[in-house]
């Protein structure tokens, strides 16, 4: 007899993401039993559940989760867009002033309140598309106090929605105008001053840097790489991007747990990236948004067996989606992966690029029971149709959120 549940999901057609090609094979008719928030029992046999929901055949899949966003900021910028369209490059608006340091603006002005009120219609598209975990990353303040406002209007989107946020502090994102001309004392700043706050007070888990030649150089990225492990957080980078400085190959070596955006990465920068748990994180919406021609090395990355995760980037200026299946589908579309590798890119890898890969993005007994339910049923219909949405629910923690 099968030990009793809070709540089981019944007849359920399962995408257990599990390793191998039966993880992305939907199940016979089963049932997963819920307790305390966690997968407790995958059965064929009905289970004994304090309450029932009858999945009528529906695909269950791991709650989606999107471990690259920048989904806290203020202002827009509509008005670099038609910038943009017209031919001036986003590189040349970065220089100009604009581009993030135009978010910076905005988004120092706001109070962390307004940040989460703002951030929220953005957090509903992502929920739609069944994201149940979602990183965020700070960036946009550039000061001990702004970097702090913004992981902390992060973290408070959990008060509001029914979703896990994972916290980054990417204070190494442009230089601020104050330090123009003097990069070096703002990364002293960040590894002296900000990491340790943020490190103390449990602001975030992980330290990004934007390693590239409108962001900081591969000494000032390893500078605060070690500060971030000096003080217990993981790293990760925005690396290769826009062109090839080595920045993916550093964060392999500090045992990173991804490096994103990749599109310039060489063979050299793929095999090491193999030699350690570091997942690729590709940003097709960025790469669409900016209309780059650089593709990233799907083939190496296949061929060294490197993870690959498939994230949404959202930010005002380069990635403006708030729909991780879009990404999906322009993962398939723009980079040739297949709808296996970007729902994998969306559940397992993406656990394992927030270093959650125990207890995420997995449908297995002991892992948390954060899930999607779908009304569909072949399992690449996540990143072939779009904008009609098939989400029937989502439950973060074994609780229910229907659409
Ligand atoms: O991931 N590459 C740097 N950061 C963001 C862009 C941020 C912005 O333009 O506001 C990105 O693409
Ligand atoms: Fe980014």
């Amino acid at each position: 007899m099968n030990q009793h549940c809070d709540l089981a999901l019944s007849n359920a057609r399962v995408i257990s993401m599990t390793k191998g090609s039966e993880g992305y094979t939907p199940s016979p008719l089963c049932h997963i039993g819920i307790t305390n928030g966690q997968i407790t029992a995958l059965s064929l046999e009905p289970l004994q559940a304090t309450n029932t929901f009858d999945c009528k055949g529906k695909l269950v899949t791991p709650g989606f989760i999107d471990c690259h966003t920048h989904l806290i900021f203020a202002g827009s910028r509509a008005d670099e867009f038609e910038q943009r369209l017209k031919g001036v490059p986003y590189q040349e608006i970065a220089k100009q002033g604009g581009g993030i340091l135009s978010t910076v603006r905005a988004t120092r002005e706001a109070t962390q309140e307004e940040l989460t009120e703002l951030a929220l219609p953005r957090l509903d598209g992502l929920l739609r598309t069944g994201v149940t975990t979602v990183e965020v990353k700070s960036g946009y303040g550039l000061t001990i106090e702004d970097e702090i406002k913004m992981l902390r209007a992060a973290k408070a989107l959990e008060a509001h929605r029914k979703v896990h946020v994972s916290t980054t502090l990417l204070a190494a994102h442009a230089l601020p105008p104050e330090y123009a001309g003097r990069a070096d004392e703002y990364i002293e700043l960040v590894c002296k001053e900000i990491i340790p706050l943020v490190a103390k007070e449990s602001l975030a888990t992980s330290v990004d840097v934007f390693c590239e030649s409108i962001g900081f150089n591969l000494a000032q990225t390893e500078q605060v790489f070690q500060a971030a492990i000096d003080y217990g957080l993981t790293v990760k980078g925005h690396t290769e991007q826009l062109s090839n400085l080595g920045g993916t190959a550093l964060t392999a070596r500090y045992g990173g747990l991804s490096a994103d955006h990749i599109e310039y990465l060489d063979e050299q920068g793929v095999l090491a990236l193999s030699e350690t748990n570091t997942v690729a994180t590709l940003l097709p919406g960025a790469f669409y948004f900016l209309k780059e021609t650089q593709q990233p090395p799907i083939e190496l990355l296949r061929q060294h067996q490197v993870p690959i995760a498939i994230a949404t980037d959202l930010n005002p200026g380069t990635s403006p989606f708030a729909d991780l299946t879009m990404m999906m589908n322009m993962g398939c579309t723009l980079f040739g992966l297949t709808p296996e590798e970007t729902l994998r890119g969306v559940t397992s890898h993406a656990a394992q690029a927030l270093g959650m890969s125990d207890r995420r993005g997995q449908i297995e007994i002991g892992f948390e029971a954060d899930l999607a339910i779908w009304d569909a049923s072949h399992p690449a219909e996540f990143s072939y149709f779009q904008g009609a949405p098939r989400l029937t629910a989502r439950l973060v923690a074994g609780e229910f959120d229907h659409v």
